[in-house]
C-alpha cells in the first residue's frame, strides 16, 4: 500500500465531476487500498478519489475512528436519493482544504445508494455524523468543496489566506 498525494485547494482538479466506475477489478481495488491507507495516515474520516487525482466516482470513509477498531467503508458510484432536515456540522474540515474548519449547514439525514467494493448494491440510511460525512464526500464527486457552502465573505477570507500562503513559499 502506498500513500497517495492529496490534491489541495485551489487546484482545479477538485472541481471536476467524477466519472462513474464501470469496472471494479484491478485498478479500482488497488485504489481503494491506497485511499484507505492515505485516509488513515492523514487522520481523515473520509476521502473521495478525486482528492487523490483519480476522477472516478469512489469514496472511502470510517466514522468509527477513535473507538478503537477501524472499519473501512467503500462506496462506488454513490448517489443521494433523499435528504431530510437541516443540521449544522460543527467545525467541518477537509484534507483538500488545509488550515480551515467551519460550521456547515447540511441535511440531517440522507438516503444514499451505491455499490460496495464487490459490486453489490448498498443502501445507507444515514443520520448525524455519518450523514454529514457522506454529503461531504459525495459533494467532492460533483466538484463541490465544503467552502462552497460558506458565506461569500468566509470563502473570500480563506481564498486570501491560501494566496498569501502560496506567495510565501
Ligand atoms: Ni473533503
Amino acid at each position: 500500500m502506498s500513500t497517495l498525494n492529496i490534491v489541495t485547494y485551489p487546484d482545479k482538479f477538485l472541481r471536476l465531476s467524477a466519472a462513474p466506475v464501470k469496472d471494479i477489478a484491478g485498478t479500482i481495488q488497488k485504489m481503494i487500498e491506497d485511499m484507505a491507507y492515505t485516509m488513515y495516515e492523514s487522520k481523515g474520516v473520509g476521502l473521495a478519489a478525486i482528492q487523490v487525482g483519480f476522477d472516478k466516482s469512489l469514496i472511502v470513509y470510517d466514522v468509527s475512528q477513535g473507538e478503537g477498531k477501524r472499519s473501512i467503508q467503500v462506496l462506488i458510484n454513490p448517489k443521494i436519493i433523499e435528504s431530510h432536515g437541516r443540521i449544522t456540522s460543527e467545525k467541518e474540515g477537509c484534507l483538500s482544504v488545509p488550515d480551515l474548519r467551519a460550521d456547515v449547514k447540511r441535511a440531517e439525514s440522507v438516503l444514499v445508494e451505491g455499490f460496495n467494493r464487490d459490486g453489490n448494491p448498498r443502501r445507507i440510511d444515514a443520520e448525524g455524523h455519518l450523514a454529514i460525512v457522506l454529503q461531504h464526500e459525495i459533494d467532492h464527486l460533483n466538484g463541490i468543496l465544503f467552502i462552497d457552502h460558506l458565506s461569500v465573505l468566509k470563502k473570500e477570507l480563506y481564498k486570501r489566506h491560501i494566496k498569501k500562503k502560496i506567495r510565501g513559499k
